[in-house]
């Protein structure tokens, strides 16, 4: 079931070098302090939460009077600007390097055309006069959504930072996402603003992102103003009168030594909302609050990265993730780190850029994905040899499961053995870190493709269906059994479906929706998604998602996406689908019906093969039977079909599978 490869899982092999033989700890040792972190929890995350400077400490540090709604740091004031940035310009760290930024563009030997250093000083500047810019140009306040669609430039993180100075809530939307999805997400935040930008570079293209905003309020009532950042200096960008603006005309007349208020905010204030895809229905919006999320996010940045003054840390998800939220805004910023953001594709314009920049500016912690390394392990290692990577001492991944053979790939190739190197678990429901690693605490011996165990202060067990802790070596369902700071507090609008997505499976626990097994060891092993959602490069995305946009092209009937596994990606979706009566099947039809999933989720959802058959299995109250598709293109068993109301219809989905299966083997 794991998702990447039938490779064997490694439970017994045992993964310690030399750099990191000093934090080495005996697994039993490990467990008794994660037990006792467990016994006194709120104490235990209580003395986290003092390392922070709150402007009013909290009265309670958890309620949990009204499960699932649970409440932390109740009374506390705090304001995540502050944290980031007013904490350390009091400091010697006002001068220290924040943000080392770097454009896509290239010259003709290689080199960048394009860096900007940000000191924190420099950012607390620029943030203030942002946050001048929302509060007085353009009247936001406290409690506001305001939508965020922009590529990866210090903007970002700095028109983020501003927002949440003054209390508004943001809500990301990734770059790469359609003009239709951008729609639904401003509409569901009821956002009163957007920012963006003009345009991006992307793989060598630009990408004119301000038209496709233009695009998405043509379906949006609420939006007041939209900020346009000048990123490119593009001409013809279309601006409406009286409503759009650009960033950099109004922040003409803010002054350099604008100061705003950092605004006390209560610990469960919302901070942010983020929308990812579920089992059913349309995408939903995550909403994170302010105390929890600091606390958890500040306490794994140090437990997970051991993050020093000198370390020169990446990050390379992008910050329309949450792990761009967590770990690239908020996480490096408040623990005072300097780190390095990258605009453009990982393989722009050959495939060592990221090995470039890792020589470039000396990283020494890098945060990737799974994908990514698959991708770098296929060009070769030609091209990190061509670099010098020896500054690296920590690679983590994210984001899906590593299978073993990616993870001794970059232990050897990018970490020359003798780096700490993570699998880290958690989601955007999370907030923040939940399994891994912690060499910034003490080490437990690494194993290539686990995710370790469970950090301190976080319950974590496998269940089996019937809700009891699964024995080891037996595939279950991962499970949180007692709250945690960075945890969501409920689904924008929605506190329904936020009780029945997660805590309803198993009542009174988080259900993560992830198949894992434990080990001998009590090393949790995350294997996929146990229910309709796809892992496409990292990038989550739900199939109904999918089907509802192929069932929108008007010459579909119906359509059943399942996701398959890629030896790259992770997983890519794939789609059967039945076309309304009298259309024919066609290639044309078939780049046509990808185009427009592409055009209406993204490119990120874009269907490897799309698959036309008269009929999709379904059981007899008309239920799409997705496992059965998924086990006729994985060549697995079919399992139990009791329930399947027509057996043909298995049969023709076969047909059509290897009938592709042929043409491929045919090229
Ligand atoms: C998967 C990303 C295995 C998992 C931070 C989870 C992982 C989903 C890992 C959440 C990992 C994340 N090993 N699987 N280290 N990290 N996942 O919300 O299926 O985009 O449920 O958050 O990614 O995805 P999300």
């Amino acid at each position: 079931m794991h998702q990447v490869l039938k490779e064997e899982l490694p439970f017994n092999e045992y993964v310690i070098n030399e750099r990191w033989k000093s934090r080495l700890i005996d697994i039993n040792a490990y467990k008794a302090l994660h037990t006792k972190s467990l016994e006194q929890l709120e104490e235990f995350w209580a003395s986290i939460a003092r390392e922070l400077e709150w402007f009013k400490p909290w009265d309670k540090v958890l309620d949990a009077s009204n499960p699932p709604f649970y409440k932390w740091f109740v009374g506390g004031k705090l304001n995540l600007s502050y944290l980031a940035l007013d904490r350390h310009v009091k400091t010697w760290r006002k001068n220290k390097l924040a943000i080392e930024w770097e454009g896509e563009p290239v010259d003709e030997n290689g080199n960048p055309t394009e860096q900007r250093k940000l000191t924190y000083f420099d950012l607390y500047r620029e943030v203030n006069r942002a946050a001048y810019m929302l509060k007085h140009n353009f009247g936001i306040r406290k409690g506001d959504r305001i939508t965020l669609y922009m590529p990866m430039i210090p903007e970002l993180p700095i028109v983020m930072l501003a927002a949440w100075r003054i209390g508004a809530v943001t809500s990301v939307v990734f770059s790469g996402f359609s003009a239709e999805a951008l729609a639904e997400r401003i509409n569901d935040s009821q956002s009163r603003i957007v920012v963006t930008v003009d345009g991006f570079w992307r793989r060598g293209k630009v990408i004119r992102l301000k038209e496709i905003v233009d695009q998405a309020l043509e379906k949006v009532g609420t939006v007041e103003n939209v900020i346009v950042y000048r990123r490119l200096g593009l001409k013809d960008v279309p601006m409406t009168e009286g409503r759009d603006y650009w960033w950099h005309k109004v922040m003409e007349g803010i002054k350099a030594n604008a100061y705003v208020e950092p605004e006390p905010l209560e610990s469960e204030h919302p901070s942010f909302i983020l929308y990812t895809s579920g089992t059913t229905g349309k995408p939903k919006g995550i909403v994170h609050d302010t105390g929890g999320w600091a606390v958890h996010v500040y306490a794994t940045m140090k437990w997970v990265f051991d993050l020093r003054e000198e370390d020169i840390y990446w990050c390379t998800a992008d910050i329309g993730w949450v792990t761009g939220h967590s770990y690239v805004v908020l996480g490096p910023l408040m623990i005072g780190a300097t780190q390095v953001i990258y605009e453009g594709a990982p393989d722009y314009p050959q495939p060592d850029r990221w090995w470039a920049i890792i020589e470039r500016y000396g990283v020494t912690i890098l945060y990737t994905s799974p994908t990514a390394i698959r991708m770098f392990m296929r060009y070769g290692e030609e091209w990190p040899r061509r670099h010098d990577l020896s500054t690296l001492r920590i690679i983590h991944s994210v984001g899906e499961p590593i299978n073993p053979e990616a993870w001794r790939w970059a232990y050897k190739v990018l970490g020359n053995e003798n780096v700490a190197m993570a699998s880290t678990w958690w989601m955007t429901e999370t907030g923040g870190i939940v399994i891994s690693h912690t060499p910034g605490l003490y080490l437990i011996p690494m194993k290539p493709g686990t995710n370790g165990l469970p950090l301190p202060g976080f319950d974590v067990d496998v269940f089996d269906d019937n809700g009891k802790p699964a024995p080891p070596g037996v595939r279950g369902y991962l499970v949180i059994k007692r709250p945690w700071p960075g945890m969501l507090h409920g689904i924008w609008g929605d506190p329904d479906r936020y009780i029945k997505t997660y805590w309803s499976k198993f009542p009174g626990v988080f259900y993560a929706g992830d198949y894992a097994i434990k080990d001998q060891d009590g090393y949790i092993w995350v294997l996929g998604r146990a229910d309709e959602v796809i892992k496409v490069a990292g990038h989550r995305l739900g199939t109904y998602e999918l089907e509802s946009a192929l069932v929108s092209h008007p010459t579909v009937a119906e359509a059943a996406v399942v996701g398959v596994p890629d030896p790259i990606k992770g997983e890519v979706p794939i789609a059967f689908v039945v076309l309304k009566q009298g259309v024919m099947p066609s290639d044309e039809l078939r780049k046509e019906l990808r185009d427009h999933v592409r055009k209406t989720i993204g490119p990120v959802a874009e269907p490897a093969h799309i698959f036309f058959v008269t009929k999709l299995p379904k059981t007899r109250s008309g239920k799409i039977m997705r496992r059965l598709l998924k086990a006729v293109a994985t060549g697995a068993p079919l399992g139990d079909t009791t329930t399947l109301e027509d057996e043909t219809s298995v049969e023709e989905a076969k047909k059509a599978y290897e009938e592709l299966r042929r043409e491929i083997a045919r090229g």
